[in-house]
């Protein structure tokens, strides 16, 4: 009924505003977060209450949204921000400590305290639109590092709703967590949500390994994917969600006669050579300029492969205002440069790098052209492009190539080739040696890797969240 309202709450909104050559553009929302949310919002119907993208007052954000919102389905809402807000909130706390700091990476950190109190403050700004906008009948979703208080502060103002909070990034074990200044605050905000998930089992049991250190009164029982946890006065639940996609959107794009024929094109212009692919955000997560390493090393290790494959990299520009992402463009631009430099004869450039985003059609042709998908972040939540590449691979003809920091190879592990992406040299193996799978071998390992990411779609996941979010005692849970 229209009374219980799903209210998924996030940083970003599926369509963000955008200037472009002097005029206001409604664009995509770019990242993983908003590819996986908006075909469960598309299909249940309800509220997403986000950030606009923009802090110019003088914008019709609602205005310029409506048009998205009818045609998607569901209702949205923007919270308006300062310029100063999203500095502090969004480039300082969200993404200049705690980015860094749960992908395990604290030497980029920036513990600035005046980002934490614009953090606070910005996360106040939201819990007060969420009680405007919601009843005590909804249920409230909160998603992602951005908005971990929202609990905490819709207590506090005394607004009951159900909450349940997503975390998309991996948690990080105690040893890293502890660096935090405000750790304890931190960790106590999250307590406060009714169902706390995460990607991984791991990143689960980083944070009750975090509780256990923080709040030694919390007793933690059960086991499985959902356990709960005795806060004295109240229960808290903790689970493990891997988060997916829409299998049957990717693969039916992949599908289409102008998908396949611009497949065609691609392959037709890189002369049928052996295509591998990168696709990620510009984010030094990703391992890219590691993965353009390990590509020289290929080179250079089996001379042979000469002229006999193209490395495709699709960045798409991310979080411009940050130096570290910057100062990343620049050194993944002079790698390209240099290993281009050293190796393209007339008619071959082993390297051909894209600083852009693409629309779904243009990437689904992509990862339906390439033999290969190299997907090797440094730590990444769960990684999704890896999940789309094996969706659109509908003739099973490729083969993944998985970091073991992503939060996917807990479940890709059996039928993706795994690989440190610090070991160049075990990169440049693992290209040389699924080169070398025969037919049969490519389809076994995707054929596997498509049926579990079938089974496990992006439906199966929202129901295994709402049933843990919303069952009402530990027998309702669903299944481990
Ligand atoms: N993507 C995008 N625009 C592009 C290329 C890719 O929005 O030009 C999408 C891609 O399809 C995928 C998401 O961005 O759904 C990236 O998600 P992932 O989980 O791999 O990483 P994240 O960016 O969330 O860290
Ligand atoms: C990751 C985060 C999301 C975020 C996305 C894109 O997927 O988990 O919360 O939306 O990256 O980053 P951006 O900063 O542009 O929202």
């Amino acid at each position: 009924s229209n009374t219980r309202r799903l209210v998924v709450v996030s940083n970003r909104l599926p369509a963000a505003l955008a200037l472009e050559d002097g005029r206001w553009q409604v664009r995509a929302g770019a990242g993983g977060l908003v590819s996986a949310l908006a075909p469960v919002l598309r299909d249940r119907g309800g509220m997403w209450i986000g950030w606009s993208g923009t802090s110019d007052p003088e914008v019709d954000a609602a205005g310029l949204l409506a048009d998205f919102s009818s045609e998607a389905g569901y209702d949205l809402y923007t919270v308006p921000l300062t310029a100063d807000e999203v500095a502090g909130y969004y480039f300082g706390f969200s993404n200049e400590i705690i980015w860094p700091l749960f992908h395990d990476l604290q030497t980029r950190c920036r513990f600035d305290p005046d980002y934490w109190r614009m953090y606070l403050d910005v996360n106040f700004k939201f819990a007060e639109v969420v009680a405007r906008k919601t009843t005590p009948d909804d249920y409230v979703w909160i998603h992602d590092y951005h908005l971990m208080h929202q609990a905490l502060f819709l207590k506090s103002m005394g607004v009951k709703r159900r909450t349940g909070f997503f975390l998309h990034i991996p948690f990080p074990p105690p040893d890293i967590f502890m660096k935090l200044p405000w750790r304890w605050k931190l960790i106590q905000a999250l307590t406060e949500f009714d169902l706390v998930g995460f990607q991984t089992l791991q990143d689960r049991r980083n944070f009750t390994g975090c509780l256990h250190r923080l709040m030694p009164e919390a007793r933690v029982s059960g086991r499985g994917a959902v356990v709960s946890v005795d806060m004295g006065s109240r229960t808290l639940r903790v689970g493990a969600f891997p988060i997916s996609i829409d299998f049957n959107q990717f693969a039916d794009m992949a599908r289409r006669r102008e998908v396949a024929d611009r497949a065609f094109g691609i392959k037709e212009a890189l002369r049928h050579r052996k295509i591998i692919l990168g696709v990620d955000r510009l984010d030094y997560t990703k391992g890219i300029p590691e993965r353009i390493r390990s590509i020289k090393t290929l080179l250079r290790r089996y001379p042979d492969l000469k002229g006999q494959v193209n490395f495709v990299q699709i960045a798409v520009p991310s979080r411009e205002e940050v130096d570290e992402y910057r100062e990343l463009r620049t050194e993944i631009e002079q790698l390209v440069g240099r290993v281009n430099g050293e190796f393209s004869f007339p008619g071959w450039v082993p390297v051909h790098y894209h600083y852009r985003s693409f629309p779904p059609d243009e990437l689904a042709a992509y990862y339906l052209a390439a033999d290969t998908a190299l997907v090797t972040p440094l730590r990444d939540g769960m990684n999704l492009v890896a999940k789309e590449y094996c969706a659109c691979n509908v003739d099973e003809d490729g083969a993944l190539i998985l970091s073991e920091f992503a939060g996917a190879a807990a479940q890709l592990q059996k039928n993706a080739y795994l690989v440190n992406p610090y070991d160049l040299e075990g990169v440049a193996k693992a290209l040389h040696r699924v080169f070398h799978w025969d037919k049969e071998e490519r389809r076994r390992h995707m054929s596997r890797l498509r049926d579990q990411i079938r089974r496990n779609n992006i439906y199966w996941w929202v129901d295994s969240f709402l049933q843990a979010g919303i069952a009402k005692n530990l027998g309702d849970f669903p299944a481990a």
